[in-house]
């Protein structure tokens, strides 16, 4: 019986230079730099155009990189009358699917599959994803679509189109890292839909719009909703452990909880729990870090000697929720975030491109023959 390699989990389809997992250790490196470095010390921008680059940008360097971004963050007048058309109570991803389809139409550049031009249609897509996220989330709160500022950070200006007020600098901190925490991570689910979109030499906004359709699902971008949903299930912190409990009695899945390469604690789960706390000890907040807390500990009681740990995505909601995003829009946060690592590795996989044309053990019926319509039972 020949071995699949169901979900091809362990199968080792190309070299990258961009980011080292250690998941029994609960090791995450970008360019041999731990990801807590990153993000202490570093930001969006800075951590896009290193991956980008492949390395670490000198001052100047940066400095145009970041300018880049400011000087692309309008859309197409034409495409946000377009999103304002979309049906206000659509699926958010769906309209970011749909928008950036729509996006590449305008570009002249986007049949360009050279490495400039899809350098250049990376800094536009990634300045431009954050004009039509911030876009979508105002259609869909029936508000009228902010325009960019071109005086803010990468950060800053997401929060102030969302949201039409200027964020404090804490609150753009405090966003920045989140995104810094989900730029880019291997080879999961969203960056090789990216690829094998890339390996035919489509254009890049059909391997975006590609990435974004895997993203959406609830066992990729979708869990840190679903652990928002499941904590205003349990309400109070007092229902925690006995909801836990339950659940895993019944074998069910917790969501935030698990992942196909950590089988320790996902090290962006570290770093934002400390987040989650610094929010939850602000005066008036809810429960949802103490909820958490509890969660955590009877998972890590219960499951962790199987390798089940909280994710990345088990602290990320009570984080943007202080932020005042709603749940319907934390997987085109992570889209946001995510778009810096999609075109990265697309770039990288391009240079030494090779069609992705998987096979699969054949299980159906043989010796068969075509039997017409009107004898068959
Ligand atoms: N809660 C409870 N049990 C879990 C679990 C979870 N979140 N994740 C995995 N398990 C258990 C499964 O029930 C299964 O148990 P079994 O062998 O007794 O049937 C075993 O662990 C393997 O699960 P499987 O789903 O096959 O492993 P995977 O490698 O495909 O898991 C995920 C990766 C991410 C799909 C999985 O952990 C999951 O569904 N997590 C919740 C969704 C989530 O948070 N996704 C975001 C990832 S960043």
């Amino acid at each position: 019986m020949t071995d699949i390699a169901k979900g091809l989990e362990g199968v080792l389809f190309t070299e990258s230079k961009l980011t080292f997992i250690n998941g029994s250790e609960g090791i995450l490196t970008h360019l041999g730099i731990p990801i807590q470095e990153w993000a202490e010390k570093s930001t969006f921008e800075e951590l896009s155009c290193a991956l980008l680059a492949g390395k670490l940008p000198t001052a100047a360097e940066l400095a145009k990189f970041d300018a880049a971004l400011r000087a692309n963050r309008e859309v197409p007048a034409d495409l946000l009358k377009e999103i304002s058309s979309f049906p206000p109570h659509a699926n958010p991803m769906q309209m970011l699917r749909t928008a950036i389809s729509a996006l590449g139409l305008y570009d002249p550049q986007s049949e360009d599959t050279s490495e400039e031009a899809r350098s250049a249609i990376s800094i536009r897509l990634i300045a431009q994803f954050s004009t039509i996220i911030a876009a979508i989330a105002r259609v869909r709160g029936r508000q009228d679509i902010v325009a960019p500022r071109a005086d803010l950070t990468h950060a800053a200006n997401f929060l102030y189109m969302l949201t039409g007020k200027e964020p404090t600098s804490e609150q753009a901190r405090l966003f920045d890292i989140a995104l810094v925490l989900h730029v880019d991570h291997g080879m999961n689910a969203s960056t090789f839909t990216a690829i094998a979109t890339s390996s035919t030499l489509s254009d890049m906004y059909s391997c975006m719009v590609s990435a974004i359709g895997a993203l959406k699902g609830p066992l990729h971008g979708g869990a840190n909703e679903a652990v928002m949903v499941m904590l205003d299930e349990i309400g109070t912190p007092d229902k925690a452990a006995d909801f836990i409990t339950a659940k895993l009695d019944r074998h069910e899945k917790i969501m935030g909880v698990g992942h196909r390469v950590y089988k320790n604690f996902d090290p962006r789960s570290r770093v934002l729990r400390d987040y989650a706390e610094h929010v939850a000890s602000k005066e008036g907040k809810s429960n949802y870090y103490q909820i958490l807390e509890t969660i955590e500990k009877i998972v890590v009681d219960r499951m962790g000697a199987r390798g089940i740990y909280p994710n990345v995505d088990f602290y990320s909601g009570t984080v943007y929720a202080d932020l005042g995003i709603e749940k319907e829009f934390f997987t085109p946060i992570f889209a946001l975030a995510r778009i810096s690592g999609w075109c990265a590795s697309v770039i990288e996989y391009t240079r030494d491109n090779r069609l992705l044309r998987p096979d699969a053990v054949y299980s159906g019926a043989t010796d068969q023959h075509y039997v017409e319509l009107q004898d068959r039972n």
